[in-house]
């Protein structure tokens, strides 16, 4: 049978999830693929650490070793921040792989640079994992929004963050304790900086606002805050009152300006996100066909962020429906075309 041969880059909790999932799920991949799905190579950054990868692969610190593989199919990218993941993904595409990553910042900040390079070298990208875990957002708004004219995004986009306030309005937990079990669960970053300071929402918020209106806001005009400066206090007061502390970022459409923020907010009972508690994620797209639209899931962790990136090894090998203009959607008001 012929096969699809892949290489993963980076073993953490993403990467070692994928691995997994493309083991667990064989019978579901042959069916829908017609062909095996191989993992061929695995890239680590410490050799000396244990893993439990199958001796027939390859595994190795060099990137080159794996881009000389003959007749790579895939690649599928689960590491952070933006170098060296922009470098090695560009030498893939030229070398004709697939991509699939997880990667949002460096995806926030170089996917337009990486799309226009798979349309030339026809190539196609996934990255559904780049935005609320195993949501399939990405894929809702490229495939079921192309008339839509979507005006308004809000979403809870980070899991760490909504996983600390839960604990800490759940179970009295301290700051400092909630987020060492989020990294414990393998739901914060390896550094979460970026998870509570509001980066990694607003990098998420980014990737989202060029699918949904073809552009972005000027980065440097979007309000940006984490939740860092939460206490115990804030968060018993505000139940007293009913209202509980939301991570949220928004984007929205005034006029022909792109109007973003991510910020830390009380919501009450009526707010879609009142409810959305722990590692989930949700998102609501108001737009001006079909009215409202809440999608809520695991925003985070090792099963999640694989399904995504798993139903993009699909995506990536579907041969009709290239991805054309890649994610550059002109969603103005008056001139919305695809
Ligand atoms: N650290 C991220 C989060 C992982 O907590 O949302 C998923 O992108």
């Amino acid at each position: 049978m012929d096969e699809i041969k892949v290489a993963i880059l980076g073993f953490g909790t993403v990467g070692e999830g994928v691995y997994k999932t493309i083991r667990s799920h064989e019978r579901e991949l042959t069916a829908v693929l017609g062909k095996k799905v191989v993992v061929a190579a695995v890239l680590i950054k410490n050799k000396e650490k244990k893993r439990n990868i199958s001796e027939k692969i390859l595994i190795t610190t060099d990137f080159n070793e794996i881009l000389a593989l003959p007749n790579l199919d895939i690649i599928m990218e689960a590491i952070v921040e933006k170098e060296p993941s922009f470098t090695f993904l560009k030498k893939a595409i030229k070398k004709g792989c697939h991509i699939v990553t997880a990667n949002k910042e460096m995806f926030a900040h170089h996917g337009k640079e990486l799309m226009k390079l798979a349309k030339e070298y026809n190539v196609k990208i996934g990255f559904e994992a780049t935005v609320a875990g195993g949501i399939p957002i990405i894929q809702t708004l490229q495939q079921l929004f192309k008339i839509n004219r979507v005006h308004e995004i809000q979403g809870i986009l980070n899991g760490t963050s909504n996983f600390i306030l839960t604990e800490m309005r759940e179970k009295k937990q301290s700051f400092a304790t909630a987020l060492n079990l989020a990294q414990e669960k393998g739901y914060a970053e390896l550094d979460p900086t970026n998870d509570v300071e509001g980066n990694d929402a607003f990098f998420k918020l980014m990737i989202l606002s060029r699918i949904a209106f073809g552009e972005e806001p000027d980065w440097n005009d979007v309000d940006l805050e984490g939740i860092t400066s939460i206490t115990s206090e804030l968060v018993e007061n505000a139940e007293r009152l009913g209202l509980r502390y939301k991570h949220i970022a928004s984007i929205v459409r005034k006029g022909n300006k792109l109007v973003g923020s991510v910020k830390l907010i009380t919501v009450g009972k009526l707010h879609p996100f009142y409810q959305v508690e722990g590692v989930e994620n949700a998102i609501n797209i108001q737009s001006d066909i079909v009215g409202s639209i809440t999608l809520q899931g695991p925003g985070a962790g090792m099963f999640p962020t694989a399904s995504a990136m798993i139903e993009d090894l699909v995506f990536v090998n579907e041969k009709q429906n290239l991805q054309k203009v890649g994610y550059e959607k002109t969603n103005d008001p008056i001139t919305a075309v695809i």
